[in-house]
């Protein structure tokens, strides 16, 4: 039997399908049930006897030749699509490239760190405690008892749980006079949490910096040796120090510090709206009741304490007029500090 005719449509009709549906429909066409050779693999039986085995063998021989050309076919076609996958996904490598920052230290980060370095070197230890804090650490210890007014002075933020988030680092004072003998001299480096309102010069969540002196026969002149040494470290300019009295329950007396503008060194400007002058911290004598309270003999020994916001001493030193800035971790601006 002759089946050259069929083999030659079929391998033309293989050779012009285009995609996968078009070569099965060919496949169909051949060799499915109703297909061009299985019709002639059922007509065998109206041939002779003797030319069956010759014509059978024609068939299969056919048969073979169109399946391994279509599986060719086939493969062809699936390695043109992937050709044509990798290719729209190519990497123009001719592109440049997107520049990555080195990244930098967050000028707060910097700050606290220039400020642990000045007072490590003067003799300070530093030393941490925990942000959530009891009643009795972020108050009552510091002679602040229930209904002080001077609790109003801290907007707290307190957890279901009867605890709140410590409204400055004294507690880490309180602890380490709790657990340890005099002499003290510790730094208090933290974040601190109130309830206020986000402007220019207030965060809820900011970073304090406190330090603690105790030992005997330390005085306000050691006191204030201490703050206007590291204001002018700090600022890194021979700036003038003065030290208004205030109030503060946990010291006594108490003072808070201004220093001269570090911009226009006293002459009045924005910065310091006219005056001259900048509020950079708090500070006193250790209270006695706050000595007696953790344990420390006020007969024998006396303190002093400080603390300011090392976000503000942040923007006071690199010209940052809005504290947001510092929060809302833009990069770009966060970056000309590094
Ligand atoms: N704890 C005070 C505050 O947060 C700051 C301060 C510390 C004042 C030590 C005096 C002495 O307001």
């Amino acid at each position: 039997m002759d089946t050259s005719d069929i083999r030659e449509r079929a391998l033309g009709a293989i050779g012009a399908a285009a995609d996968a549906a078009a070569l099965d429909q060919v496949r169909v066409e051949f060799l499915g049930k109703k297909g061009e050779l299985t019709a002639l693999l059922k007509s065998l039986g109206s041939l002779a006897p003797d030319e069956r085995p010759a014509a059978g063998a024609a068939i299969n021989a056919t048969k073979e030749a169109l399946s391994g050309a279509i599986d060719d076919k086939k493969r062809a076609i699936e390695n043109e699509q992937l050709a044509d996958e990798l290719s729209a996904d190519t990497v123009d490598i001719t592109l440049p490239g997107r520049p990555r920052g080195v990244g930098s230290l967050h000028p707060v980060t910097q700050t606290l760190r220039r400020i642990e370095e000045i007072l490590t070197v003067a003799g300070y230890e530093v030393v941490a405690g925990p942000e959530i804090e009891d009643d009795y650490h972020n108050f009552e210890a510091l002679n602040i008892p229930a209904h002080h007014p001077a609790r109003a002075m801290h907007d707290t933020l307190y957890l279901d749980n009867g605890l709140l988030l410590r409204t400055h680092t004294s507690p880490v004072q309180v602890r380490t006079m709790e657990n340890r003998e005099p002499p003290i001299r510790i730094i208090c480096p933290g974040r601190v949490y109130r309830k206020d309102d986000v402007d220019a010069t207030h965060s809820p969540m900011f970073h304090q910096v406190e330090g603690l002196v105790i030992d005997e026969g330390v005085s306000f002149a050691d006191l204030k040796g201490t703050v206007v040494d590291f204001v002018r470290r700090f600022f890194e300019k021979d700036l003038g120090v003065r030290f208004r009295p205030s109030y503060f329950p946990f010291t006594e007396p108490s003072a808070e510090v201004d220093a001269q503008c570090v911009h226009c060194s006293g002459k009045g400007c924005r910065v310091c709206s006219g005056t001259g002058w900048l509020e950079v911290m708090g500070c006193g004598m250790v209270h006695p009741n706050v000595l007696a309270m953790s344990g420390i003999d006020p007969e024998r020994y006396t303190g002093f304490a400080w603390g300011f916001g090392a976000d503000r001493l942040a923007t006071l030193y690199f010209g940052i007029d809005d504290m947001r800035n510092l929060f809302e971790n833009e990069l770009r601006f966060l970056g000309q500090f590094a």
